[in-house]
Order: structure tokens, then C-alpha cells, then sequence
């Protein structure tokens, strides 16, 4: 750490490359260009509202490291996140003269950071990528670890590629242009990494908003939202949580997986409900604390564990009922097109006890019809 900003090493070899975390990093993006020794020509992405907060001083500070890059826009939102965006995102680079030395760099969101980076594994069989998130979820998650890709008919994040940036700057400044709903579904993917890999950070959230949520500097206030310290501590983990599980198991051979926690219902979630109606983290959110509560009918979690984790996602603001309405068959259906099915059986990540994952692949599906159907009944 050097001043305000802490730097977290993503260890993969020859792909190794660095998160740096503060305040001002976007002003200091070029010179962290040159420094990771990117070639001198870019195309940043970002969408209409992010760019008209972002766009102009990430093109100044490229420029004054004499880097020439031009901006360009996606539709805003998860209708970003298909294959014909990328088609569009590598005419406009090809057009605008980017060579095999190029770079991209994703300035927003997930969404954004996710059609990025699978064009930037596309074009011209790769270019490398720079991830500069501006939501707390791409800070926390999305920008870090080399998951790229689109969405398509039957599902999310179907179509992609591993592809890691050569650089990761998250600014948090950018976090106090982030409407609240959006932080607190930053929030969901904090809390997940705590539930899964690290009771420490589980409980310090639980400590600022369970137990403390008026108290002290790292408390969350509901119409603030975040603290700067709280933002900080959770970005920085979270980060060094992923990496050292990305390093250990780039490809989701093993450990990684368990950073699906959640996701499985989620994705259904997001899918029956309509993309965009639940956001990615609210989805999780709900698709945790089932997860949680698969985990306790199977004999695995004690029930304790699974009201702890439903009782910090509920103070964080996030949902912990599935939508009212939703049809508990359309989600089982939509669970069996998850990337997640092996062998035409569903692995679903499950809790042992808080701050400790497994993925088990042989729950009985009428266990799951079961929860599905006594959750949407209590909606
Ligand atoms: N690749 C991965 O490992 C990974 C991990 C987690 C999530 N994801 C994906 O990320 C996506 C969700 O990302 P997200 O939650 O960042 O949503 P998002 O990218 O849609 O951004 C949310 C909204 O916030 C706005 N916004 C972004 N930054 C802002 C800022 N600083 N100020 C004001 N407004 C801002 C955006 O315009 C958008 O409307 C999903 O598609 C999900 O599948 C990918």
C-alpha cells in the first residue's frame, strides 16, 4: 500500500497482474498504462451514463501519457451483454485503427467489463484489456479473474472466454456517483465471499451493519450508503479473496467454483423474472440465502448459520424473498440451462458453515422443487 492507494498482485504467472485500489486512480490510469507496459493506442467502453461522469478525464489522462484513445458507448444495461455488441465493439476498433498492440479498456460495471473483455479476447485472437470498474460489484468481483462474456436466449454468461486484464484500477471515488441500490448489490458479492471464504469479513460486516449500523465511520447509512472505510476494506478483500482463489484455480477446476455461491438461483432468478427487473446482486442475494437453506434441509448447515447470513443480506437492504409471482417450476427449469449442470446433474455450491464452501452435485431434485415451491409460497 503506498499512500491512498493499496495494490493487490493477482498471481498467474506470466498473466500476473495488479489491482490498484483508491481514491484517483482514474486520473493516474495512464501513467499505470504505461507502467504495465501497454502499447500506445486504445478504445475505451463504457456506456452514455458512466462516460458522462468518467469518459473525459479518462481520455485526458490516457492522452497525457501519450496514449491515443478514443471513447465509445454500449447501450446501457444486461441488453448490452450479447454477442452482436462485441461483432460492434471490434468494427469500431478495427475502423478506428487498433493493431494486435492495442488495448481496451472497460470504464464501467459489470456489464461493461464483461462485453470488454470478451472482445478484447476476440479481437485479432486477443488484445489486452484494462478494467477500470465503476460499480462496487466490478470493483468486488467482475473486474478481477478473467470471467468474460455474453448472455444469450437461454441464458447468462453462456458465451465467453477466460481473459484477464493486464491492469485492474478501481477508483472509489467513482462509488459516490453509484445510485445506492447498486452499492448495496456490490454489498450481496462482499458478503459472499465472506460467507464462503472468510468468517472474519463476514462478521465485521455483520459488527457495522447487524449489530452497529448507526455506530462509527464504518457503519452504512441508508441514504449514504457506503463508507469510505467500510468501501475500501471490502473492496481490498474481496479482491485478494478472488485472487488467491483464481490463482490457485484459474479455469473453476475446483475451489473457484465456490464463488457460484448463490449464482445458480440467481441466474434462474434473473431469468424468470425478466433480465433487468432483479439486479445481479439482488438475484444472489436471494439465490444465497436458498443456497443457505438447501444447505440446512440436507443436514449440512446448522439453521443458526442460515438465519445469520438471511439476517446481514436483509440489513445490507438486499432481498431475501424470491418476487412474488415467480413460478417455482419455470426456476427449476431455468437452473437445468445454468453452466453449472455437468452430466445433466446440477452442482450447486453449499455452505459447511459460515466462512467455508463445497460443491455437491448430488441434492435430489425433488429437494430443490421442494425449497423452490415453499419460497415462492412465502413471497
Ligand atoms: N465476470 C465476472 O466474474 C462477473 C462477476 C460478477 C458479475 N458479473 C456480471 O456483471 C453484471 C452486473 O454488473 P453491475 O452490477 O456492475 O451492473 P451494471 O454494469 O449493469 O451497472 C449497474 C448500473 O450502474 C450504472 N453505473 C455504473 N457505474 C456508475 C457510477 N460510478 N455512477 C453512476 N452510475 C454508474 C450503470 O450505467 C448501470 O446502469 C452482470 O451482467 C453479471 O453477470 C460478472
Amino acid at each position: 500500500m503506498s499512500g491512498d492507494t493499496s495494490t493487490v498482485p493477482i498471481d498467474l504467472g506470466e498473466r500476473s497482474y495488479l489491482v490498484h485500489i483508491g481514491p484517483g486512480e482514474q486520473a493516474r490510469l495512464g501513467q499505470r498504462c504505461r507502467d504495465a507496459g501497454l502499447g500506445r493506442r486504445a478504445m475505451v467502453v463504457s456506456n452514455p451514463a458512466i462516460a458522462r461522469h468518467f469518459g473525459q478525464s479518462i481520455l485526458t489522462s490516457l492522452g497525457r501519457a501519450e496514449i491515443d484513445a478514443r471513447l465509445v458507448t454500449v447501450v446501457p444495461g444486461e441488453r448490452a451483454k450479447k454477442l452482436a455488441t462485441v461483432g460492434h465493439l471490434c468494427d469500431q476498433a478495427i475502423a478506428a485503427g487498433l493493431d494486435r498492440g492495442s488495448f481496451l479498456v472497460a470504464l464501467g460495471g459489470g456489464v461493461v467489463g464483461d462485453v470488454t473483455g470478451f472482445a478484447a479476447a476476440c479481437l485479432y485472437r486477443g488484445v489486452a484489456l484494462v478494467q477500470v470498474p465503476t460499480t462496487l460489484v466490478a470493483m468486488v468481483d467482475s473486474s478481477v479473474g478473467g470471467k468474460t462474456g455474453v448472455n444469450c436466449a437461454l441464458g447468462k454468461n453462456l458465451i465467453g472466454a477466460f481473459w484477464q486484464p493486464s491492469l485492474v484500477a478501481a477508483d472509489l471515488d467513482a462509488l459516490t456517483t453509484l445510485p445506492a441500490r447498486e452499492r448495496r448489490c456490490g454489498l450481496a458479492e462482499v458478503i459472499k465471499h465472506g460467507a464462503i471464504l472468510d468468517l472474519d469479513l463476514f462478521e465485521r460486516l455483520e459488527e457495522a451493519l447487524v449489530r452497529r449500523p448507526a455506530a462509527g465511520d464504518f457503519a452504512l447509512t441508508p441514504r449514504v450508503g457506503l463508507s469510505a472505510e467500510l468501501a475500501r476494506y471490502s473492496v481490498e478483500r474481496s479482491c485478494r479473496l478472488k485472487g488467491a482463489v483464481v490463482a490457485a484455480d484459474e479455469r473453476e477446476a475446483g475451489q473457484r467454483a465456490w464463488l457460484n455461491f448463490g449464482h445458480t438461483f440467481g441466474h434462474a432468478l434473473e431469468k424468470v423474472c425478466g433480465l433487468g427487473r432483479l439486479h445481479h446482486g439482488e438475484a444472489v442475494s436471494i439465490g444465497m440465502v436458498l443456497a443457505a437453506r438447501l444447505g440446512v434441509r440436507r443436514g449440512e448447515l446448522a439453521g443458526a448459520d442460515s438465519e445469520r447470513l438471511e439476517r446481514l443480506l436483509a440489513a445490507a437492504g438486499l432481498p431475501i424473498q424470491v418476487p412474488r409471482g415467480t413460478d417455482p417450476a419455470a426456476l427449476l427449469a431455468a437452473m437445468g440451462h445454468d453452466k453449472k449442470v455437468r452430466d445433466g446433474r446440477l452442482k450447486l455450491v453449499l455452505l459447511s458453515r459460515l466462512g467455508q464452501a463445497f460443491v455437491a452435485g448430488d441434492t435430489p431434485t425433488a429437494m430443490i422443487e421442494q425449497l423452490l415451491n415453499e419460497a415462492s409460497r412465502e413471497a
